[in-house]
This record gives C-alpha cells, structure tokens and sequence, in this order.
C-alpha cells in the first residue's frame, strides 16, 4: 500500500464514522502568534477543544507538522523527523475512549489489515476506564499491555505537574512491535524502552480535564478525542520496512540524492544517516517555504534557513562540485502532490528553489571565506607562547561562538576548521572546555532571543 494510500484509507474510515474531513492547516498555525509552528493536528481545533462548537462535532485530518525538538534524533533513529504528517481524528464533546479505542483497533487490524499479536498498547497509570475497555472489550492480552507515567501517556507531556495551563488528558498510546533487538540492554523490554523494537504508531489522547493555574485538574464539560497517528511509521509497517525513510515517502528523495551524487562518488559520499538527515530537512524546507515562511535571520524564518544551511553542509564536498539541494525540491513535488495539489506548480516549485539556492550561495560564500580565516585564527591562539592551557581553551571557545553567532558558521563547519587547524587540537576532547565556553554563550544568546519573542511554544497557553 502506497503512503498516498495510507493516508487516503484513513481518511476515507473516518469520514464513513461520521467525521468531517478537514484540510490541513498550514504549518503556520493561523490566529496564532505564540507558537512557531503548526505541531500537532489539534491545534487548529484549540476553540473547538475549550468548548466553542461550530457545525460539526467529529473531526479527521491529515496535519502538515513541524517539530524541532527531535532535530538532534533525526537520521539517528528509524522513525524521528522534523517534518511529518500526523493523522488524526477529533470527538467535541462527542465520543469518548470507548469509541476511540475501538475505531483505532479497527481501522489498524481490519482496514490496514495488521496482525493484532504485533501490537500493543500503553494507558495512563491511573486510567483503569481505558485499561479495562482495551482488556474486556478489545480483548488485548494482558501481557501486551502497559501503564505509564506522566511523561508518556499524558498530553501534554507532564502537564499535570508543569503545565501548560488548559484542555490535557491521559492518553493511551500503541505500538508497532517489530520483534526482538538483539542490542536491547533491558531485561524486560516493553514500549516504554526506546531500542527501537516498538514503534509507537498511535496516540489517542483523552482530553477531559482543564488544568487550571497551581496544577488543579477540573473535569470539562465536553469530553473530547484528540487522536495523532504518524503517517510516515504507519506506511512503514504497511510497506514491511523498520526505517521510515525506505518507505515509498522518502525512498525516491534517496534515490534523487543518489542520482546527484553518483556521477562525483569517487570524491565524496554521503552515508545513509546524511542522507536521511538531507531527505528529511529539504522536505521541511520544501512546506515550510510553500506555506509562507521565507528563510529569515529570526523566528520561523531561522529554523527554515538553519534547516537549509545543516543540508547544505552534509553536500559540501558535493555542492563544490555542482550538485545542489534545490534540484532534489521537485522530487518532494511530485511524492506530496497527489495530497497537497499546490506542489504541482512549477511557479512555485521556481519559487521554492530560488528561496534555497539563495540561501545555500550565501552560506557557501560565507564558508569558502570565513573558514580559511578561523583556521589562521584557531592557530594564533594555540601558537601563543603566553596563554596558559585554561586561557587557551578560553579564547578558543569565544573565537568559534563569534564565527557561529556573527558569521553563521554551523557547528560541523567550526569542527572541520578545527580538524583543519592541524593543532591536533579535536573538539571533542580537549577542547570540551572551549566548548563549555562556546556553549555557555550560546545559550545566553537563545535565552535573550528568546525572551524577547512572544512565542510561548505551548500550545494553549
Ligand atoms: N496531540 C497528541 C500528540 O501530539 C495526539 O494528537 O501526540
């Protein structure tokens, strides 16, 4: 089954329950200015949820999201993204766990056709309503079922304790078991274990409370559903594989980077993880610029431009040689377009690419110069007879945060001069001091950044 499948077989069993289908809404959420960007299919349903009820009381869609906090997993794991598409189904004050649960179990065995032995699921420690409907009524063994905490199965993630202050809930969530991992170091492993033998592919969040300042919990009025299900991990067990990226949403955009780079394999590579973390990030690119956010020195904007310039420096040794990111910008095209029917305009296929090429030129302008001065740089410090070992690692770390903060050097740009310097000096061993420095004043930086934005990034505060 294609993902375009996937995504249209979901849709179509919710709308055949009742469920208005809505399109997705952008990935910059609209009447919203505290949150960067859209990052869960409920957002766009935050009235709704607090009890404000247009004409339809039963919701689906497949939301367009963007997450940054998994920036860092992304490449490194089987199923991390920044972009990725959430499907989900939504009850205002409609139905509850008992309908939810059993649409979820029906649509992953009857309709996906999915063994129900390979799956399990997880409820909130307290949540012995949802506990009992999957044991008695689904009819889950009791072995494939676990409670967790407040960090897991509640949403927001310990919003108990730390809010934010609004609509939250237990959640009970369900997981892909792919078998066995050799490598596993937990005697007991389970969906709480992160070895990767357990995809969680569905979380269904059973929004009933509204936690109200001090953390106390007051039931709502309208119990409401708030599903989210990661397309890209459903079409990777429907198409056989671990990884999300050998399915057929990435494969190509592979494949794509392959066909580049073929022709220059006797100067450079890229290994899979690069290549996925390329395949991931232009993908970003692509619907962040295709829904309005231009490349930019601050807010949104940065996060598309960081995400261009941490391509651009995987594909340097190839970008040197003329192949480029914005080429692979219409293989992403024609994958989405089936869903997302604006992609099929070459104008702003054009549009998207310019965006990226102008980024990318300027960064490579940037690094051709700035990178041969850091290195001249890095060696007049470690060749100054004065400093002291302590001093040394000192300047070094102020010299590398002024090539990142005021030249836009990326931290894999500052390391290959360092590797460069031939002072033997490596980055992760004895300059872990200078890195303290450095990390020390980037963080002051982000925090004053980021108190002079308005952007909360909780979703319903
Ligand atoms: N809001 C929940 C999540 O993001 C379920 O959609 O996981």
């Amino acid at each position: 089954m294609t993902g375009n499948e996937v995504r249209k077989k979901f849709l179509d069993f919710f709308a055949s329950k009742g469920h208005t289908i809505v399109t997705s809404d952008s990935l910059v959420p609209k009447n919203d200015p505290t949150v960067l960007f859209t990052t869960a299919g409920m957002q766009q349903f935050k009235r709704q949820f607090l009890g404000n009820i247009d004409e339809y009381t039963r919701a689906a869609s497949s939301q367009k999201c963007l997450r940054t906090d998994d920036l860092d997993e992304v490449g490194k794991t089987d199923f991390h993204h920044t972009f990725f598409e959430m499907l989900g189904n939504f009850s205002f004050g409609d139905y509850f766990k008992k309908d939810a649960i059993a649409w979820a179990w029906e649509f992953l065995t009857q309709e996906m056709n999915i063994p129900k032995e390979k799956l399990w699921v997880s409820v909130y420690k307290d949540d012995t309503e949802a506990e009992e409907i999957w044991l008695n009524e689904i009819g889950i063994g009791q072995d494939k079922l676990v409670r967790l905490g407040d960090k897991s199965n509640f949403w927001p993630a310990n919003a108990k304790e730390k809010g934010p202050n609004g609509p939250c809930g237990p959640c009970s969530e369900i997981f892909y078991n792919y078998g066995v991992n050799k490598n596993c170091k937990s005697e007991n492993c389970d969906p709480d274990c992160d070895c990767g033998r357990f995809s969680e592919v569905w979380n269904l969040v059973f929004t009933q409370f509204n936690r109200k300042e001090g953390g106390a919990l007051e039931p709502l009025p309208n119990k409401n559903i708030d599903t989210g299900m990661g397309l890209e991990r459903l079409v990777a067990v429907m198409q056989g594989k671990k990884n999300n990226y050998e399915t057929d949403l990435f494969q190509p955009i592979l494949d794509a980077i392959d066909r580049e780079t073929n022709a220059h394999k006797d100067k450079y590579t890229l290994d899979f993880v690069d290549k996925c973390i390329v395949a991931d990030h232009i993908r970003a690119i692509v619907f962040g610029i295709n829904d309005g956010i231009n490349p930019s020195n601050s807010g949104r904007g940065y996060v598309i431009k960081k995400l261009i310039i941490d391509a651009t420096d995987k594909m340097v040794p190839l970008e040197e040689t003329g192949v480029r990111l914005y080429k692979i910008v219409s293989v992403i095209c024609n994958i989405m377009e089936n869903h997302y029917p604006e992609l099929k305009s070459q104008k702003k296929q054009d549009h998207i690419s310019i965006m990226i090429m102008q980024i990318q030129n300027s960064y490579l302008t940037t690094r051709k110069e700035r990178l041969p001065q850091l290195i001249q740089e890095i060696n007049q410090i470690v060749d100054e007879e004065s400093p002291n070992d302590e001093e040394i690692i000192n300047l070094l770390g102020r010299l590398m945060f002024k090539y990142r903060d005021t030249f836009g050097l990326t931290e894999s740009a500052l390391k290959e001069a360092l590797d460069k310097s031939g002072t033997g000096i490596q980055m992760d061993e004895c300059i872990m001091g200078a890195h303290e420095v450095f990390n020390d004043l980037m963080k002051k930086q982000q925090n004053q950044s980021r108190a002079s934005s308005k952007m909360t990034g909780d979703v319903f505060t």
